[in-house]
């Protein structure tokens, strides 16, 4: 069934020049942009999008890493697109995701793991009301 989910390309992705090389493995799996948009994100939205993280000792660095640059917000659709991406770009630690997804080709860290994406449909609907007003 068609769905849509929300997809980061971090600021790490950004800066290594990497976020057509992500997006053309989304487009080539057949995933469609329903919207993009480069953006800068202030520590409230970092805060926002990850409310279930805040607390967690990991947090603080990954809020400055989220707000350190721009990065690519889209929404993408397509057949179960919310399990769909999260299979392309592999495990959280880039360290141990699998080679052929994004974090396992081109990734090594577990924090600047280059992108995200909803972790479940629920999150997807909330993501992108989040980011995305009008969509949501
Ligand atoms: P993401 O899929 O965006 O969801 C939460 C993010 O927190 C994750 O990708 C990583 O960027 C980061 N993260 C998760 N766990 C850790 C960790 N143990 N140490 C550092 N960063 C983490």
């Amino acid at each position: 069934m068609s769905e849509r989910t929300l997809v980061l390309i971090k600021p790490d992705a950004v800066r290594r020049g990497l976020v057509g090389e992500i997006l053309s493995r989304y487009e080539r799996k057949g995933l469609a942009p329903v919207t993009l948009e480069l953006r800068t994100i202030d520590g409230a939205m970092a805060d926002a999008h990850y409310a279930e993280h805040v607390e967690k000792a990991f947090y603080p660095p990954l809020r400055d890493f989220v707000t350190s640059g721009p990065l690519v917000a889209a929404v993408l659709e397509g057949d179960q697109a919310v399990e769909v991406v999260r299979l392309l770009n592999g495990a959280t630690d880039a360290r141990k995701a699998a080679a052929g997804t994004v974090r396992g080709d081109l990734a090594l860290s577990n924090r600047e793991n280059l992108v995200h994406g909803s972790d479940s449909p629920e999150s997807a609907a909330r993501e992108i009301a989040l980011w995305f007003p009008k969509l949501g």
